[in-house]
């Protein structure tokens, strides 16, 4: 939520941080500005909308600044309009400050600053800051003897110790014109190393073509970026200094490469993601291992259950990792929620395991539940697709999914890659439990290596597809129904296709139609079934026939021989083995809200009302 972008430099800093805004917007996109300094006068322009209508504004490239500090917003607090975009300042315009995140206590910070004589502009949470820095810089304890920066500094620190709640902040002022400050709490901000000149982002891959060097920063660190020089500074102003991270992504990876959308390349990119998550975890005839962890036998056996937390995508890659691992591993296994999980006092101990997933690894409520995990003594896993982002700094163990940044809102390669990894780690604790035969393994090994093909496969044939989404894009309401994994993948396809073509939809397993849901069922209504489980074909099949009977037009994804049926279409995928096929299955249901979107007309990289990363509650 929220895009943050900042460049120190000899070159003009408007078209870099346009362009990190740009590649920033699916964190929010309702409205977007600037900042830079010229000539000891900070500059801002901002407006509602798009990246777009601000590079369009009057004269943004006459700014010559090589100082500056941007922000794409989503809105949380105040409608989208130019007065509540950011950069936003204080009342004597020394101070102007971008901010992701929300300050809970704002209210009380702006009725004390009012009380002091402070004005406000806009209904944000955000104007509140550069307000207390002005305030700190003015009437704080200040020795006569310190320079500039230092008082500069102090200031920013006094007035963050004042914020209750989330952010990452980027400051500038005239008084220190050589110098950005940053600091940041639950939301993330990454410096980008460059040769006499510093990039500053909210992920990387917004800065990813100028440097492939990264300083991560940790939640209640400061950096003052200069052009040739990164001071990190904890909590208490205390200098240290900081390891650099080389980040391996292409920065093509950030391009849409020919595509028309992020969401299709990404589609398109799934078997690569599924390669590269595989990469060398196994090989047939061989173990499972990680690089990166390393957990024991008398750990495992420890455990008595697990816990698979997440939101969204994630959480629905979860439920197949459930499966997954109670299947091969026989440790019961529970997934939530995030935003419930933290609030409702789970039973967990030191003899529970909990897995987080999160492709950004920046989702507050997963985080949040990771801490909750942590404190109640259970050892917490985190899976993640971004390098160093903070739940893998929280959590005692992080393995990675290799899918390449993902920048559509709506979920693709992350949640195969997601699926597939649990897959491994599944395989690799039961390998080292002994709890399921050699031969299950290797056959599960086998088919996963075959995967990236049979993915391809499918994306080598998307007219029918196409076709079919032609037909239904103009409907209000579809339902998605599967029993076991084929119903874990159908919420999966129910979500993406709400999340980008605002059509209503419902996922639910087979079974329980009868128990009330069939009532909506009435003529015309599509009805998408998944049947991949060769034992649950039959009665799968007699579910989708009670619709037909009551009028429902039926889309039916399978990899079975679908016999004596009369459903309008079948679209055939690769069989696999039942506890891969979502990863096969989802891949229709992603291409069918993709079209779907497209003939509506909408954008689909940036749905209505979403961001790519809810680093809020
Ligand atoms: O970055 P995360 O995996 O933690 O994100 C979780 C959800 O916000 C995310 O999966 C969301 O549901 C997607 N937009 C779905 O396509």
């Amino acid at each position: 939520m929220c895009g943050i972008v900042g460049y120190i430099g000899n070159k003009k800093a408007t078209p870099i941080l346009l362009d990190g805004l740009l590649s920033l917007e699916y964190r929010g996109y309702d409205s977007a500005g600037i900042a830079t300094i010229e000539n000891d006068v900070i500059k801002v322009m901002k407006d509602k909308g798009r990246v777009k209508n601000l590079e369009n504004l009057d004269g943004i490239h006459d700014l010559i600044g090589t100082v500056g500090i941007a922000h794409t917003r989503w809105a949380t607090h105040g409608k989208p309009c130019r007065e509540n975009s950011h950069p936003h300042m204080d009342n004597s315009n020394t101070f102007a400050v971008v901010h992701n995140g929300i300050i809970e206590n704002y209210i009380e910070l702006k009725e004390f600053l009012i009380s002091k004589g402070y004005t406000f502009l806009s209904q944000t949470d955000t104007e509140v800051i550069p307000n207390l820095i002005h305030y700190y810089y003015t009437n704080g304890p200040v020795s006569v003897l310190k320079d500039s920066l230092e008082k500069f500094l102090g200031s920013v620190k006094s007035a963050v110790n004042d914020l209750k709640g989330s952010y990452a902040i980027e400051v500038i002022s005239p008084i220190c014109p050589n110098e950005v400050i940053v600091v940041r709490k639950d939301s993330p901000l990454v410096i980008g190393k460059g040769g006499g000149e510093n990039y500053i982002a909210s992920d990387i891959p917004a800065i990813l073509k100028y440097t492939k060097e990264f300083y991560l920063l940790d939640d209640n660190e400061f950096a003052v970026i200069s052009k040739d020089i990164v001071k990190f500074y904890d909590s208490s102003l205390t200098e240290h200094s900081k390891p650099i991270k080389n980040i391996e992504w292409d920065s093509n990876a950030a391009d849409k490469c020919g595509y028309e959308d992020y969401m299709l390349k990404e589609i398109f990119e799934q078997p690569t993601a599924i390669r590269e998550t595989i990469g060398s975890r196994f090989r047939l005839g061989e173990k499972c291992s990680f690089d990166d962890i390393d957990i024991s036998k008398e750990y495992l056996k420890s455990i008595n259950n697990i816990y698979i937390v997440a939101c969204g995508t994630a959480m629905h890659a979860g439920l197949v990792g459930k499966t997954l691992i109670e299947n091969l591993c026989k440790i019961p296994t529970t997934v939530d929620i995030a935003s419930e999980f933290r609030y409702r006092d789970p039973i967990i101990d030191e003899h529970t395991l909990c897995i987080y997933i999160s492709q950004s690894g920046e989702t507050a409520d997963t985080i949040a539940a990771l801490k909750l995990a942590k404190s109640k003594g259970a050892k917490t896993l985190a899976i993640s697709n971004v390098i160093g982002s903070s739940i893998t700094r929280e959590a005692d163990y992080t393995i990675y999914t290799h899918a390449g940044p993902e920048i559509a809102v709506a979920s693709t390669k992350a949640y195969t890659s997601q699926v597939a990894l649990i897959a491994i780690l599944a395989m690799y604790f039961a390998e080292i439990l002994g709890s399921s035969d050699e031969k299950t393994i290797l056959d599960l090994k086998t088919d996963m290596i075959d995967l990236p093909t049979k993915i391809e496969k499918i994306l080598d044939n998307v007219e029918p597809i196409k076709e079919f989404a032609q037909k239904i894009y103009t409907e209000k309401d579809m339902f998605f129904l599967g029993r076991n994994m084929d119903y874990n993948v159908a919420l999966e396809g129910s979500l993406k296709l709400k999340e980008i073509s605002y059509i209503h939809s419902e996922a639910y397993a087979a079974g329980e139609l009868k128990h009330g849901p069939i009532a909506l069922i009435e003529n015309g209504v599509t009805v998408i079934g998944i049947i991949t489980n060769p034992n649950l074909v039959e009665k799968s099949i007699s579910n989708l026939q009670e619709v037909i009977t009551r009028g429902a037009k039926t889309l039916v994804i399978t990899n079975q021989i679908l016999t004596n049926s009369h459903f309008d279409y079948v679209i055939n995928i690769p069989e696999t083995n039942p506890l891969l096929s979502p990863i096969l299955s989802i891949i229709p249901m992603q291409l069918l809200s993709y079209y779907i979107s497209k003939f509506k007309g909408l954008d689909v990289d940036k749905p209505r009302n979403l961001a790519k990363s809810v680093t809020v509650e």
